[in-house]
């Protein structure tokens, strides 16, 4: 069966791309990993000695940058619905995070250490329809933040994924109640047509 004109686009853009590319050169599993990055080289947020949870982590990059960043200190626990290729010294739940079960075997995996740093760069798969993707980028997001605020130590900081769109700014606001500062981020392996950016939560004010 042929490819259709809009695969035939996706796959010359993909091979094109320059941060495929470089990915592809450094050693990563994907594009992604320059979206982190970037984040990393502006705020800094992780560091050797840190406890790091990765939320929707497939195939892999972001694991295998913190891992590159800890130098051999800290733990790093990845989940995906979908399977990760082992990374030695990673741990990875595979699962859906929508399901209580799913996050309950995170939990039992993190053992109550402290939780430095949680990332979701978790998205819907996208249906094209704007009504179902922008809630369920919301959903997802909701979820993270409040997995966020059940593990991470106080000072923590956080970084999720959000589209961009309808119950973004309320989103916003319940990361603000929970994280001394937060920051927008847009890097630049966020292709410009896509309503993701990545929100920024830093100084996690934990009440415990
Ligand atoms: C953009 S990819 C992540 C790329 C990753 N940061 C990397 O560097 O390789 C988004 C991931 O979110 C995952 N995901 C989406 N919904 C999920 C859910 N409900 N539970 C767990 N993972 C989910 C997808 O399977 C996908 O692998």
């Amino acid at each position: 069966m042929g490819r259709s004109k809009s695969s035939n686009q996706w796959l010359q853009e993909h091979f094109n791309d320059e941060f495929v590319k470089q990915a592809k050169m450094q050693g990563f599993r994907s594009r992604a990993v320059f979206k982190l990055q970037e984040i990393q080289k502006k705020d800094n947020l992780i560091r050797p000695g840190m406890n790091v949870v990765d939320l929707g982590a497939a195939p892999g990059a972001w694991l295998q940058y913190v891992k590159r960043l800890l130098k051999g200190q800290g733990r790093i626990v990845g989940l995906d619905i979908l399977p990760i290729e082992a990374i030695e010294g990673v741990h990875c739940v595979q699962g859906d995070f929508r399901e209580e079960a799913v996050m309950a075997e995170l939990s039992r995996v993190l053992e109550n250490i402290p939780v430095h740093v949680v990332l979701s760069d978790m998205a819907p798969n996208l249906t094209g329809n704007k009504a179902i993707d922008q809630p369920q980028s919301i959903y997802l997001a909701e979820l993270a933040l409040e997995m966020a605020a059940t593990v991470l130590s106080a000072d923590g900081c956080f970084v999720v994924k959000v589209f961009q769109g309808e119950g973004f700014d309320a989103y916003k606001k319940s990361v603000s109640a929970v994280f001394s500062k937060v920051l927008i981020r847009k890097p630049k392996a966020s292709r410009p047509r896509s309503k993701e950016v990545y929100i920024l939560g830093k100084g996690f004010k934990n009440d415990n």
